[in-house]
């Protein structure tokens, strides 16, 4: 079975494009392992992440998530079983603004000027 989650975060240290990146590299290669796909938006020190795999690996990797003391406020907005993934093709797929950027990122949407990224349409609270 596969489960869904969405939370939102507030980051507890000022995040620049290389703590950015490192976060990314990591959590992408240990999603592989685990199985995960999704979407991390990050924005005026806000975090929101939507991940989703199979039930075993999303618990393991909510419990890593929520001892990280790199966020606070954690909130959790979803969570549910689901048929299909929405990030099939990403195991973090990221959001922000553009000038964080960072050459050789996986994954990378910019967001636009009005804060919409093209894949945060996936990322309804349903
Ligand atoms: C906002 C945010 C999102 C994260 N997303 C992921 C993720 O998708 N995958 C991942 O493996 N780690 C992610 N991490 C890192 C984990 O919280 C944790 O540090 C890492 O998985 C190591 O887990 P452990 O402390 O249980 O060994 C994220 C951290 C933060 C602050």
């Amino acid at each position: 079975m596969l489960e869904r989650i969405v939370y939102q975060s507030m980051a507890t240290e000022d995040f620049g494009s290389l703590a950015l990146f490192q976060l990314l590299t990591e959590a992408q290669s240990r999603n592989a392992q685990l199985q995960i796909t999704g979407h991390l938006l990050f924005l005026n020190g806000q975090f929101t992440q939507c991940f989703e795999g199979p039930a075993e690996s999303v618990e393991q990797l909510w419990q890593s998530i929520q001892r990280d003391k790199r966020h606070k406020d954690i909130e959790l907005l979803v969570r549910h079983p689901t048929q299909k993934r929405r990030f099939p093709e990403w195991s973090m797929a990221f959001s922000t603004q553009s000038t964080f950027y960072v050459h050789g990122m996986k994954g990378f949407f910019p967001v636009d000027e009005s804060g919409k990224s093209p894949l945060m349409l996936h990322c309804s609270i349903d």
